[in-house]
C-alpha cells in the first residue's frame, strides 16, 4: 500500500514535466512550433521593454518566423481529433475550425505587419509579458493601441492572437 501510494504521489507530480516527453507525431511537433513561439514572443517584448537593446533587424527576424510559421502551416499540425492526453487542444477545434483558422491567420497577419513595423520607434504600453497581452475592455483605453500603429501595437496585437486563441482552444494548466 505504502509504495503504491508513493508511486502515485510521484507520478503526479511528473504528470506535467513528462507531457512534452510523452507527445509524439503531430501533438510533439506542435508543442515544439508552440515552444518557439514562447522564445520568439519573448525575445520581441523583452526588446520591447528594454530588458534587451532594441534591434529591429531581430525583431523583423522574430516576426518573420512567427509568420512563415502561422496559418496554414500552423492549423496543418491540428487533424481532426488530435486532441487527448498529453495534448491540451480542446475538441472544440474540430467543432469550429474556421475560428481557429481566423486565429492562426491573423497571427500571420500581425507578425507581418510587425516586421514591416520593425524599424520604427518602439514607444507605447505593453505588458511585461506577451500572455497578458488579452482583448477586452481596457485594449481600446490608454492611447489608442489599436491605431496608433508602431511595432509596439504589433507586437501587442501579435500575443492577443496567440492568448485569444489559447482562451478559446486551449485547455487550462
Ligand atoms: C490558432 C490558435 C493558436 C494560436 C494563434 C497560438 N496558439 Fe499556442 N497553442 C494552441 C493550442 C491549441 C495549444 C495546445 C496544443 C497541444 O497541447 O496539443 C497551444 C499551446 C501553446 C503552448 C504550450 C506548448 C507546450 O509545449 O505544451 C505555448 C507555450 C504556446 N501555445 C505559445 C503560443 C504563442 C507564443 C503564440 C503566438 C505567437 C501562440 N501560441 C499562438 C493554439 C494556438
Amino acid at each position: 500500500m505504502k509504495l503504491s501510494l508513493t508511486v502515485l504521489v510521484l507520478a503526479a507530480a511528473g504528470a506535467a514535466a513528462a507531457a512534452h516527453e510523452n507527445a509524439t507525431g503531430v501533438v510533439g511537433e506542435r508543442m515544439e512550433l508552440m515552444e518557439r513561439f514562447d522564445e520568439l514572443a519573448d525575445r520581441i517584448f523583452a526588446m520591447m521593454h528594454g530588458e534587451l537593446a532594441y534591434d529591429p533587424a531581430a525583431v523583423r527576424r522574430a516576426a518573420e518566423e512567427i509568420s512563415s510559421k502561422a496559418g496554414t502551416h500552423m492549423t496543418a499540425l491540428f487533424p481532426e481529433g488530435s486532441s487527448g492526453a498529453p495534448s491540451e487542444a480542446k475538441a472544440e477545434i474540430w467543432r469550429d475550425f474556421p475560428a481557429f483558422e481566423h486565429y492562426a491567420s491573423a497571427l500571420g497577419d500581425w507578425s507581418r505587419e510587425l516586421a514591416a513595423q520593425a524599424d520604427g520607434q518602439p514607444r507605447g504600453k505593453l505588458p511585461v509579458s506577451w500572455e497578458d497581452a488579452v482583448m477586452g475592455p481596457g485594449m481600446m483605453q490608454g492611447g489608442g493601441m489599436m491605431g496608433s500603429g508602431g511595432p509596439v501595437s504589433a507586437a501587442w496585437h501579435v500575443a492577443a492572437m496567440c492568448n485569444a486563441c489559447h482562451a478559446e482552444f486551449r485547455e487550462e494548466d
